[in-house]
């Protein structure tokens, strides 16, 4: 068992470098260049990097020992792996995950506050994190909008996809930089789309990003603390991983109920988690409680009340604050993720 034990702490040690060097890599471009190029040498990266000889051979050395990138010891190029390319170097893919690890990256640098925090036992404001973190969120998730959300989760609900079609309102809370929303957008053109969110950079990002989607007619940002209520009445309201963000997810809850309209419908994605512990093992629940320590736990202690954290609403919980809330139905809609839980909630 101790030779288990230090097997499995000397894997963990050697993954955190190894995602030290994968954001290296991700923001010099060197997996973009490799998808790119193909095979290549030591000099030729460099070159076209415009980096140091020196360090970028170090870099390659480094990453084919963690097997993430492949040597040809005939030729002396470096290649990216099979397999590897909608992972690392392509945006649009449905397997991206530069941005889940650069997501993470970017809370390590706040570990001595979370130390701090841990004694003290108060929060921290999401202000004070990285500023790179609301970029490096909608990394994360574009994947999901860019293909699930559109192809997968909105015909699971046929309801909606024809309100959708038809023209409805649609408010998307904690919207973030408004990936989804333009996504939507671009698919239904005959509804109109608002988004809220409490971190003005966000919403600076996303009227950029509309706006080079051409799509500044058809949606409008605006600053908005979703736990201060939503201006105006909505056909379909949705939060994309933000509920367990509130300090009073009851309240909150209520208050998105009271901004739909009559026969509005609610459609809320958060992580999959577990109440039994027994069963919370494995990468996506190690990866999942981080963020909770690191991020959303500290971030929503910040606020007053009570921290869900990032994992604090499983299914169960999730329908014993919505039923508290008022709302009569609620469903988990059949996904097939292993990051995300999706629920409709109406009445
Ligand atoms: C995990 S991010 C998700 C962003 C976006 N929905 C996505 O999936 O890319 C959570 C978002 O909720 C926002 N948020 C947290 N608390 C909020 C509040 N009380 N009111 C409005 N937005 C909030 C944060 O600023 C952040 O953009």
């Amino acid at each position: 068992m101790g030779k288990a034990y230090w097997n499995k702490v000397m894997s963990d040690a050697a993954s955190a470098g190894a995602v030290s060097l994968f954001v290296i890599g991700d923001r010099l471009g060197f997996f973009a260049d490799l998808a790119l190029n193909g095979p290549t040498t030591i000099e030729e990266l460099a070159r076209r990097l415009n980096v140091s000889e020196r360090y970028a051979k170090e870099w390659l050395g480094a990453m084919k020992s963690a097997g993430y990138v492949d040597f040809i010891p005939r030729s002396k190029k470096f290649r990216l792996p099979n397999g590897a390319k909608p992972v690392v170097a392509d945006e649009s893919s449905p397997l991206f995950l530069a941005g889940a690890l650069g997501l993470l990256w970017e809370t390590f640098s706040s570990v001595p506050s979370v130390i701090d925090a841990f004694r003290s036992g108060n929060g921290i404001p999401a202000d004070t994190y990285s500023k790179r973190m609301s970029e490096e969120n909608a990394r994360f998730s574009s994947p999901w909008f860019n293909n699930d959300l559109v192809n997968e989760w909105i015909p699971a609900i046929p309801v909606i996809e024809k309100g959708l079609r038809e023209g409805i309102k649609v408010a998307d809370v904690g919207c973030g930089r408004g990936r989804a929303l333009i996504r939507l957008a671009k698919s239904f053109p005959h509804s109109h789309f608002f988004g809220f969110d409490a971190f003005p950079p966000s919403i600076e990002g996303a009227k950029q990003n509309a706006r080079a989607a051409g799509l500044s007619d058809k949606i409008e940002f605006q600053v908005l603390d979703m736990e201060a209520g939503l201006p105006g009445k909505y056909d379909l309201i949705t939060t994309f991983h933000v509920l367990h963000h509130a300090s009073d997810p009851d309240a909150t809850l209520s208050l998105i109920r009271n901004a739909l309209e009559p026969s509005g419908k609610y459609l809320c994605l958060e992580f999959p988690s577990t109440t039994n512990l027994a069963k919370a093992v494995g990468a996506t629940s190690t990866f999942l409680g981080a963020s909770s320590v690191l991020y959303c736990t500290p971030t929503t202690l910040a606020k007053g009340g009570f921290a869900l954290g990032t994992i604090g609403l499983p299914e169960q919980v999730l329908k014993s604050y919505a039923k508290k809330a008022g709302f009569t139905k609620v469903r988990r809609v059949p996904i097939r993720s292993l990051l995300n839980a999706l629920y409709l909630l109406s009445g």
